[in-house]
């Protein structure tokens, strides 16, 4: 008995010991900032909010920003580096077209480290700014864990990592289960489609030489299916070109399910979630319940935006200290 309780004893003692390292790594917490920096909040808020009010797609590319960032690496702010003379970083990578307002990020950080510096890192500005961007949108609010660090990696190719616009349902499980994220959290997260806009080059596979036979994609709705086409012509596409993901996309809500079972969604990706049956239960219940949406949605950004990642507290977001 006394020896099953040493063992019992010892091998907790290791799980303790294992898991205090492991949040000593990043131990993420609601009141992180609260001695150090308690008008860290509310500060980025307004800096994203005068932002918005300049540019209605200021949110979605925070949004996508935040989310590109935590599949690289985990949530470390390396989307944020720039390029230096011997490293093309992430947001130089062949995906960056997505990307941009990374002036917000400079603006907050400047006005955070005006308040109390070297103390909030750049990943955690993210992550604040991202959920602004969903709240001002008109989408559920939440508490931010924070305490994420900075990283000093940042690197072009790594951005293959990135589950594609052209995924089919299997790849995108695969890429998602590699962030120990689950198909409820592929769905979930999906729905920050709700938000933006894509250029042509992101969904041409859809709309021109599809198939031997068919150039359009059969699962989009015909008419759709022409509207797309008559934006992204085969030739001469203008550069600018592209479609709106859903089509209320400035505002945060489940619309984009709601197109999604009528094959009117933008992405093979998006498509995809339809394709197999669980799924496709989700995607319906979305559609019918902005709340279930708001409620999953929220459980996987805290999670998606708990991946580990860097060491630092940048002192300016496109530089390692
Ligand atoms: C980062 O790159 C941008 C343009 O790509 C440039 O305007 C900015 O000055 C650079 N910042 C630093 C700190 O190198
Ligand atoms: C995307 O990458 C290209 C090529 O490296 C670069 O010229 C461009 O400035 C990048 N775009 C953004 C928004 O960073
Ligand atoms: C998804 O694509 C991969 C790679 O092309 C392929 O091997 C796989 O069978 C596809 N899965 C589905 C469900 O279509």
């Amino acid at each position: 008995m006394a020896a099953k309780n040493t063992t019992f004893s010892l091998l907790f003692g290791l799980i303790l010991l294992g898991v205090s390292h492991l949040n000593q790594i990043n131990a993420l917490s609601s009141n992180y900032y609260d001695q150090t920096c308690p008008q860290a909040e509310s500060t980025i808020t307004s800096v994203v909010k005068k932002a918005m009010l300049n540019d209605r797609r200021v949110p979605a590319a925070l949004l996508r920003m935040h989310f590109h960032d935590c599949f690289i690496r985990g949530c470390d702010g390396s989307v944020l580096l720039n390029s230096t003379a011997n490293n093309k970083a992430e947001k130089d990578g062949p995906p960056n077209i997505s990307l941009h307002a990374f002036y917000v990020i400079d603006h907050a950080k400047k006005a955070v480290e005006a308040l109390c510096p070297k103390t909030v890192s750049c990943a955690d500005i993210l992550a604040l700014a991202a959920r602004d961007a969903v709240t001002l949108s008109g989408g559920p609010t939440w508490d931010v864990p924070k305490g994420r660090k900075d990283g000093r990696v940042s690197k072009a190719t790594e951005t293959r990592q990135l589950p594609g616009p052209t995924f089919n349902i299997s790849q995108l499980q695969q890429s998602f289960a590699q962030r120990g994220l689950s198909i409820d959290d592929l769905v979930a997260l999906s729905g920050g489609h709700t938000l933006g806009f894509s250029h042509c080059s992101s969904f041409q596979n859809r709309i021109h030489n599809f198939a031997a036979k068919q150039s359009v994609d059969p699962t989009l709705q015909s008419s759709f299916a022409a509207s797309l086409k008559s934006v992204c012509p085969a030739q001469n596409t203008p550069k600018n070109a592209g479609a709106n993901l859903d089509s209320t996309p400035t505002t945060f809500d489940n619309r984009y399910y709601k197109l999604l079972l009528q094959g009117k969604s933008i992405f093979s990706s998006d498509q995809s979630l339809v394709t197999m049956a669980n799924s496709r239960t989700l995607v319906s219940k979305f559609a019918s319940s902005k709340q279930e949406f708001e409620k999953a949605f929220v459980k996987s950004m805290i999670k998606m935006s708990s991946i580990n990642g860097g060491q630092e507290v940048r002192l300016d977001c496109r530089v390692v200290n």
